[in-house]
């Protein structure tokens, strides 16, 4: 008898196998700036090694959503000044794909971790629901612990290590007083009291019409942060940005019956203004 479960995995594969060749198009068009562009060849290079890093290196995510971020890092423009961030690496594996990014565009790389897991877990965190699955997620102390030699020693083999700088130790000792501009973070921490450090520290020094993208975007507990006025205007000094994905995760992979992910994103200070305007349609 077929395993259903195991034949869908399997067309899974074949799917997001099938996907890897758009992102050549997409590497390489036009809406990325000249300066950045890989020619064809290059970002089928690019890609390779993109898909080598999740075949070498454990990881959380997946290389459809590596190349989602290295797509957006791409398309900033060379004169938005600010480095690349990524806080939460476990073993690396992101950390890799992302400062491959950072090298095409010539960007520095700052990544953050306490290198020994999660840190203590707060009551409110301890179980996340997944808005679009039912599943719960559960955490606790020195989960995902990848030392900061191993994750140096992934991103010296998979990555471009000569762009990226290590922070060691809990965001909220590592963070605060964060000074440098910044044209993408990818906030991979699993828990809700550690992305509020991480946003805290980032959001301020994050450029216009850039984003910051979360990796728990179908969790309810991350999801509507991203929606919580109250806490953005204490925080923050604005109204909560929304959060591309929330609930169910940007639409990369075939997952029993719909296309999603874990990956959400936001924008700050989306440039609306420069939008398409869709007129009403006339209908009674
Ligand atoms: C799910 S893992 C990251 C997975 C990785 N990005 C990948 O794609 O494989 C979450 C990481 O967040 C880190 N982390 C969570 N809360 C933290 C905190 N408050 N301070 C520093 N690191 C934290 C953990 O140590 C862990 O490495």
């Amino acid at each position: 008898m077929i395993d259903r479960r195991r034949l869908e995995l399997c067309y899974a594969n074949r799917l997001a196998a099938a996907t890897y060749p758009l992102y050549t198009s997409l590497l390489s068009s036009p809406a990325v700036p000249a300066a950045h562009r890989p020619t064809r060849r290059q970002a089928r290079g690019l890609i390779h090694k993109v898909r080598r890093v999740a075949k070498a290196v454990p990881s959380a995510s997946h290389p459809l959503e590596h190349l989602a971020m290295v797509q957006n890092v791409l398309r900033v423009e060379p004169s938005v000044e600010g480095c690349v961030v990524e806080c939460g690496s476990w073993k690396g594996a992101s950390a890799c794909s992302l400062s491959l990014g950072a090298a095409q565009t010539k960007r520095d790389m700052h990544v953050f971790d306490t290198f020994a897991g999660l840190p203590q877990v707060q009551e409110a965190d301890r179980f996340h629901v997944l808005l679009d699955r039912p599943e719960v997620h559960t955490y606790q102390r020195g989960m995902f612990a990848g030392a900061l030699d191993e994750v140096r020693d992934h991103v010296t083999r998979f990555g471009a290590i000569d762009r990226c700088t290590f922070h060691s130790g809990v965001f909220r000792d590592t963070m605060p007083g964060w000074d440098q501009p910044v044209v993408l973070a990818f906030l991979d921490v699993d828990l809700r009291d550690a992305l509020e450090d991480c946003l805290c520290a980032l959001w301020p020094m994050l450029a216009d019409g850039c984003a910051v993208f979360v990796h728990e975007a179908p969790h309810h507990e991350i999801a509507s942060l991203f929606y919580d006025d109250a806490w953005w205007r204490a925080n923050l000094g604005q109204v909560a940005p929304g959060l591309a994905g929330g609930g169910s995760g940007i639409g990369l992979q075939w997952m029993e019956g719909f296309w999603r992910s874990s990956l959400g994103f936001a924008i700050k200070n989306p440039p609306t203004d420069g939008y398409h305007v869709r007129p009403p349609v006339d209908v009674a």
